[in-house]
């Protein structure tokens, strides 16, 4: 099947008993057993769920890993690959990184004695020299909210060397751009609240492995922390997940659309969005990805603008999540990022001045019109 086909096919043959075309919701949460010491396969639904488990098929067959796990958020995922670490161990990540996966190691993992460091994981001077010793690499690409893409490959395989894992928060991107486990990458997470949700009515989150090692050593984690995603939500999953190709076709369509006109509006002094040419990452980005997403962070010149832009918008909603149908605008420095260091976050360049876009699937010309009107027009620019 095509890459197409195979989305839209999501769950159709799930129900042999009946042929119902959408998968089965099965509610309940314990099982009986045929007899003793059987078991029908299910037993207690923390430990394993049959729509849960048509869930996790689903995504391990879409980023090509061996095993998948999905859970209640995008946070519980990354939480649960954390508990795979020892006191004393060290990960490198990005430093520009969701605010949230930083605040889970600063103030949480911390505390158990798993130690981080954030580097800028697009410059190998900067990076390399860190791996040795590192027991993991937590790569976002491209970066939220900065939109700075990281070589995989490379990096997957200078990481090997010094025997360090590789996990990928592959949110922005889905399986259907970036499919990190085929390039090197031991761990995907997504929050699937985003994009494979895509109707931002599902909080979700999903782990992928690779090997038979890091399966059992999540499958443990997974059902003995409990975060798991009930069946409702799991079925709703799965129901977004069937048009992921058509709404990321359109986002992306969309995205190139409004990055372009950003670009040439005097109001704005930067734009980020890894489909423009003069995009640092571009390169890289379209040799491992193949599309460019539908994220665009960009800077205003005059940033009383960031108040009119963020309130007063009619299509354009003011509101902190990413992946869905309505184009949403977002203050990295004061939502997502808040609770970053702020010495890290300055360095990086997570300033008031920025603003960061999720395109929806609207008409573009409305997106733009309702940027547009709020954003200022120099004196004399035009
Ligand atoms: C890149 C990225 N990873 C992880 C998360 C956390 O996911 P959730 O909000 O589903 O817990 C987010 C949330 O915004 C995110 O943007």
């Amino acid at each position: 099947m095509k890459k197409d086909t195979q989305y839209v096919h999501i769950g159709t043959r799930t129900d042999p008993a009946t042929g119902a075309i959408c998968p089965p919701i099965y509610p309940a949460t314990t099982y009986r057993h045929p007899e003793f010491g059987k078991s029908t396969g299910y037993d207690y639904t923390r430990t394993g769920n049959p729509t849960r488990a048509i869930a996790e098929q689903v995504m391990a067959d879409l980023e090509e890993g061996d095993r998948a796990f999905v859970l209640s958020s995008g946070m519980a995922a990354v939480a649960l690959v954390f508990s795979l670490f020892a006191p004393g161990d060290r990960i490198v990540l990005s430093d520009d990184l969701y605010g949230g996966t930083w605040r889970l190691l600063e103030r949480v993992f911390s505390r158990f004695g798993l130690r981080s460091e954030y580097v800028d994981l697009t410059a190998e001077d900067s990076w390399a020299p860190r791996l040795a010793g590192a027991a993991a690499v937590f790569v976002e690409t491209p970066t939220n909210p900065l939109l700075k893409v990281v070589d995989l490959p490379r990096l997957c395989s200078r990481a090997k060397e010094h025997g360090a894992l590789v996990i990928v928060d592959n949110t922005f991107m889905t399986p259907y751009w970036q499919k990190p486990l085929t390039l090197g990458a031991d761990i995907v997470v997504h929050s699937a609240t985003k994009y494979l949700g895509g109707h931002n009515d599902v909080l979700a989150g999903v782990v992928v492995c690779r090997g038979p090692e890091l399966a059992d050593g999540l499958t443990l984690l997974h059902h003995s922390v409990g975060a798991v995603l009930g069946p409702q939500e799991c079925w709703l999953l799965l129901r977004g997940i069937k048009t992921l190709p058509l709404r990321l076709a359109r986002q992306q369509e969309n995205a190139y659309a409004v990055a372009r006109w950003l670009q040439g509006h005097p109001g704005v002094s930067q734009v980020y969005y890894p489909g423009l040419e003069g995009h640092p990452g571009y390169e890289v980005h379209r040799r491992q990805a193949s599309g460019a997403g539908g994220m665009i962070s960009f800077r205003v010149r005059d940033v009383r603008d960031v108040r009119r832009l963020l309130i007063d918008g009619q299509v354009v909603l003011f509101a902190e999540s990413l992946g869905g149908l309505e184009t949403l605008i977002t203050h990295p420095a004061s939502q997502t990022h808040a609770d970053v260091d702020p010495g890290l976050r300055r360095r990086i360049g997570i300033t008031d001045d920025l603003l960061r876009l999720s395109v929806g699937v609207e008409d573009v010309e409305d997106i733009i019109d309702d940027l547009e009107r709020r954003l200022t027009n120099p004196p004399g620019s035009r």
